[in-house]
């Protein structure tokens, strides 16, 4: 995407609400690896598709400021719930004043820790949507685990899948790279999710878990 689409695209959707454009400003003054935040076109695509799945449950592994939990959050109905899992324990205090500075914060269930023993509390087919978010170095450990967590006819996205076009270098690939590319590998076939990538910033793949 070029600059230029990017700003086209950025006047011709539902504007950004505030709390979310002072926290995109904040995350790019404060933290070092600002991009990572979902950002404005990515947020509105994720509110739209929390809207159409409507999940009572949802959960994401990697909060990183809150911006991509508060927007999924803004698409959930009221007293519907998500869960998010962030690692890193210094973000805390910035998550939390972001999370209270948006209406839709309170929606917001914070767990600090890495995911992978943060989702050893919860069972079989709790949630509706899971958003995959953290080390691309373990999607397919996290996929491997969610799919049990989600019920079928629920949904999983996963961000960054197409790595910013690392994933068709002929070149020797990092390990996020792998990562990534073992991922898109594992679902495009899996017998049970059915599997689109919406090559959105990043790359943003759609699983619908059929079983
Ligand atoms: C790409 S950022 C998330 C961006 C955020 N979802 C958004 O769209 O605004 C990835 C985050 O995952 C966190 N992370 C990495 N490994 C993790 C793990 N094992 N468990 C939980 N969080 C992890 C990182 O510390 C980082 O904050």
């Amino acid at each position: 995407m070029t600059p230029e689409l990017d700003d086209y695209i950025n006047a011709h959707i539902s504007p950004e609400p505030e709390e979310l454009y002072r926290i995109d400003r904040l995350t790019n003054l404060r933290l070092v690896n600002g991009r990572m935040c979902s950002g404005h076109i990515q947020g509105r695509i994720l509110k739209m598709l929390a809207s159409m799945i409507r999940p009572k449950r949802a959960l994401e592994l990697g909060t990183f400021s809150g911006y991509s939990a508060l927007c999924l959050a803004e698409g959930m109905q009221d007293g519907a719930i998500i869960d998010t899992i962030e690692v890193d324990d210094e973000l805390e205090d910035f998550i939390r004043e972001n999370l209270s500075s948006s209406p839709h914060g309170g929606k917001v269930r914070l767990h600090i820790g890495d995911a992978m023993t943060v989702m050893d509390q919860w069972g079989a087919d709790e949630f509706d949507l899971v958003f995959i978010d953290a080390d691309k170095r373990r999607y397919v450990e996290y996929f491997n685990r969610v799919i049990d967590l989600v019920r079928p006819g629920g949904y999983i996205l996963a961000d960054n899948t197409l790595w910013d076009g690392h994933v068709v270098e002929t070149c020797r690939h990092s390990a996020q790279t792998q990562g990534i590319m073992d991922f898109n590998d594992l679902v495009a076939n899996h017998p049970r999710v059915e599997t689109a990538i919406l090559p959105l910033r990043d790359g943003l793949t759609i699983l619908r878990k059929i079983k």
